[in-house]
């Protein structure tokens, strides 16, 4: 599951079963964390605490581990990031099958407080943890309370605010509006107030760049959104049988990151066909894709740019192993546990773990 896809099933977990996460649930949300704590300029971390600071202190049930959204008091922007940020983690969470809450009263505050680094300021926090039960979807505030009136709106604005729509909020009070502008720029403003209503706000922000698929905010009360390029890259998760499982190929790219071979579209290339092109120039090796499994990773490689990298799963057919020097490092093949603790990113962890499944049913 994608993080768009998470929009659609989060919701706030309230009940939990009392069980820690999983040692790979937490790497997996660590190198999350890590990426967001590196692009943002936060202090974010999960915390497993020997006490739950939620015991006794509202409605929820069985949490205690929680994501701690903090940063550098001095920053201005500080609540709105923490929002947006502290977002893309709980739509992380949601998309490894966790339960979340976001959580700005109802917790031992000063208990969190005591995680902090001097110099830093708490926003608030997220309850995250293996839920029990699912909480019943809460009704959607009509589209029309959150956009302002427009002439014609292109899809990606509506689809926008239909992400928009299933903001989690404090009191759930969705106290913003987005009005697209007649150059194609979309601002958006606070209609409310309310302590947490800037979190609010970094929250929604983050869930129409989203649904529009991709693009620009600058922060604040008034913030604009400019709708990004759109580029495309395609690749494969190759694998090999290997005594009773298999193995994967990974590469090491030239920036230090680890993940699978995919690269650029070209001309009217197919999916299909960029991935095979892309395998045998970064490898040495041709393939033979199977486009029965196909997971779309989104991700900004700069500003203004969305990526999609499209993944099929792939068995090396011919060629001779060897790295394209110009922009690989290495190349090795890894057990299913070497290669999840391997790869870079959570999002390619989440592609490794869906194209596993899907070899698993299959062999
Ligand atoms: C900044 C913020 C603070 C929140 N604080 C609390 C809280 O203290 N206790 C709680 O039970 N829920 C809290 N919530 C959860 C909201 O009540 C919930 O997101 C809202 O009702 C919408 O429901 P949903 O998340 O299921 O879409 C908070 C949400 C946000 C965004």
């Amino acid at each position: 599951m994608n993080l768009l896809e998470a929009v659609w099933v989060r919701r706030s977990q309230r009940t939990y079963l009392p069980r820690p996460l999983e040692e790979v649930q937490r790497e997996q949300l660590g190198k999350a964390l890590a990426e967001c704590s590196r692009r943002s300029g936060l202090h974010l971390r999960l915390v497993c605490p020997q006490v739950s600071p939620f015991a006794g202190q509202g409605r929820l049930k069985g949490a205690r581990e929680y994501l701690l959204l903090a940063g550098p008091a001095e920053d201005p922007d500080l609540e709105e990031k923490c929002g947006y940020w502290g977002e893309e983690l709980v739509l992380t969470a949601a998309a490894m099958g966790l339960g979340t809450c976001w959580v700005g009263g109802t917790y031992d505050r000063e208990a969190c407080l005591a995680q902090l680094e001097p110099g830093e300021t708490l926003v608030c926090v997220a309850a995250v943890g293996v839920p029990e039960g699912s909480p019943a979807p809460r009704p959607l505030r009509p589209a029309g309370e959150l956009a302002l009136p427009a002439d014609s709106a292109p899809a990606w604005f509506d689809a926008g605010i239909a992400a928009v729509q299933r903001a989690p909020s404090a009191m759930n009070r969705q106290g913003y509006r987005f009005q697209l502008r007649p150059d194609g720029a979309v601002q958006a403003r606070l209609s409310g107030g309310g302590s947490f209503a800037l979190v609010d706000l970094g929250i929604a922000k983050r869930h129409f760049q989203l649904g529009a698929h991709g693009g620009v905010w600058t922060w604040g009360d008034g913030g604009v959104f400019h709708k990004a390029a759109e580029e495309k890259s395609c690749g494969a998760v190759i694998w090999r049988p290997a005594g009773e499982g298999r193995e994967y190929l990974l590469a090491r790219h030239n920036g230090g990151h680890w993940s699978f071979p995919k690269g650029h579209v070209e001309g009217r290339e197919s999916e299909q066909e960029t991935a095979a092109r892309e395998i045998w120039e970064e490898t040495g090796l041709t393939a033979d894709i199977d486009t029965g499994f196909r997971r779309v990773v989104t991700y900004s490689p700069g500003p203004g740019i969305v990526k999609d990298v499209v993944f099929f799963t792939a068995t090396p057919a011919g060629g001779t192993e060897r790295r394209q020097e110009a922009e690989i490092a290495q190349l090795g093949w890894f057990s299913f546990r070497e290669a999840r603790a391997l790869v870079t990113y959570a999002t390619d962890e989440e592609v490794l773990l869906a194209a596993e499944a899907y070899l698993s049913g299959k062999s």
